[in-house]
């Protein structure tokens, strides 16, 4: 699966790539991440000012349709497949687990990410992205959002993590619409802490039995909503 990221800040993307489960899927060849600066685009080839104020008045600043629209057509002719265009915006869709396994499908994700006060409505209506938000609040920028779209769907692509269970296993994966039982590692007691009796007995039915209910209470109690 191959993204592309187009952004002002690119040097945000270099310590998150080479971590450790991107920087394997990568090296594989199951994920390509090209991140392009949107700056490079700039009709001002003094300053490379991509941004300008906005028309009828008001505060901030808005980056101008002409550098992204470039810039995306520019980066959509770098491979064969066009791809989907993604935009990052607290007023997009709001990112769930059912997104993330269908954009996992995807072969080609190209993502703009926000800043400022946001883009020329142009940009909105001549790309007609998906516009997708990681929650209501407010982000500096996309970039960070990027990030968690990226994080999330590539642990979904095949091959991606070690054991192909494990992602079929998450939280409000298809696999699985509770959240996680307590999970504990040695030592078996900590300052009067101990690990649960039963996971120790070696029986592995009452175990998973254990687990499950664990797993049942702490979503009843904390989100009842995954249960209807
Ligand atoms: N950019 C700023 N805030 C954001 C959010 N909550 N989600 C996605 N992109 C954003």
């Amino acid at each position: 699966m191959r993204f592309d990221i187009v952004t002002l800040f690119p040097q945000i993307f270099s310590g998150y790539l080479s971590q450790s489960l991107l920087a394997k899927a990568i090296d594989r060849g199951l994920v390509e991440i090209h991140i392009h600066d949107l700056r490079e685009w700039s009709t001002d080839l003094k300053h490379h000012k991509i941004d300008d104020r906005p028309y009828g008045g008001g505060p901030g600043m808005l980056i101008c349709v002409e550098p992204v629209i470039n810039c995306v057509e520019a980066v959509q002719k770098m491979s064969d497949t066009p791809g989907v265009v993604m935009l990052t915006t607290p007023q997009g869709d709001r990112l769930d687990q059912r997104g993330v396994e269908q954009y996992s499908q995807l072969n080609r994700i190209i993502l703009l990410c926000g800043r400022y006060e946001g883009f020329d409505q142009r940009v909105i209506d001549i790309l007609d992205p998906v516009e997708i938000s990681i929650g209501d609040y407010v982000l500096n920028g996309g970039e960070v959002a990027s990030m968690v779209l990226v994080d999330s769907t590539i642990r979904m692509i095949p091959g991606v993590l070690g054991d192909e269970q494990s992602s079929w296993d998450d939280s409000f994966s298809r696999g699985n619409r509770l959240l996680e039982f307590p999970q504990y590692t040695r030592p078996p007691s900590f300052r009067g802490h101990d690990v649960p009796e039963i996971l120790l007995s070696g029986d592995h039915g009452k175990i998973a039995d254990w687990r499950s209910k664990q797993a049942m209470e702490k979503t009843k109690r904390r989100r009842s909503d995954l249960l209807e």
